[in-house]
């Protein structure tokens, strides 16, 4: 078995793991980052979006190897105390129902203002556009982008 050296969320982490496994499985099963969640495994839901180099990535449908020296945030490392404005944007709002998708959500809008800090509603709706959330919250997760934007 390879062995890969990955920086995750500011760390350096060695793991044992083939190549071709799903980075989701890399964090979950060998680093213990759960945050990250499993929802279709096809690249479909958005559940699985971490950052690698800045860019929301869909964790489920990417190979290990393809990772490998790039920088890796997920959920619990997007911000030390949990204090990023997104998520203090969905404390506000209450976004939540079943909470499967959150992590996913959040990584996504997080990447997303990083590159657009005004945002029109248009401009949120397409990029939260491949997030899918099956309580259908997507009114308070475009509230919520709008304010973190603010
Ligand atoms: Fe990765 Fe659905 S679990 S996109």
């Amino acid at each position: 078995m390879p062995t890969y050296q990955l920086k995750v969320n500011g760390e350096s982490k060695t793991v044992d793991v083939a190549s071709d496994t799903p980075v989701l499985w890399v964090l979950r099963d060998h680093l213990n980052l759960v945050g990250t969640k499993y929802g279709c495994g096809i690249g479909q839901c958005g559940a699985c979006t971490i950052h690698v180099d800045g860019n929301p990535l869909r964790s489920c449908s990417t190979k290990l190897e393809q990772v490998e020296g790039k920088a890796i945030t997920t959920i619990e490392g997007l911000s030390k105390d949990g204090g990023h404005p997104v998520q203090e944007a969905w404390k506000e709002v209450d976004v939540p129902q079943c909470g499967y998708c959150q992590a996913g959500q959040i990584m996504t809008a997080s990447a997303f203002l990083e590159n657009n800090s005004n945002p029109t509603e248009e401009e949120i709706k397409n990029a939260m556009h491949g997030n899918i959330c099956r309580c259908a919250s997507y009114t308070r997760i475009r509230k919520a982008v709008a304010i973190a934007a603010e």
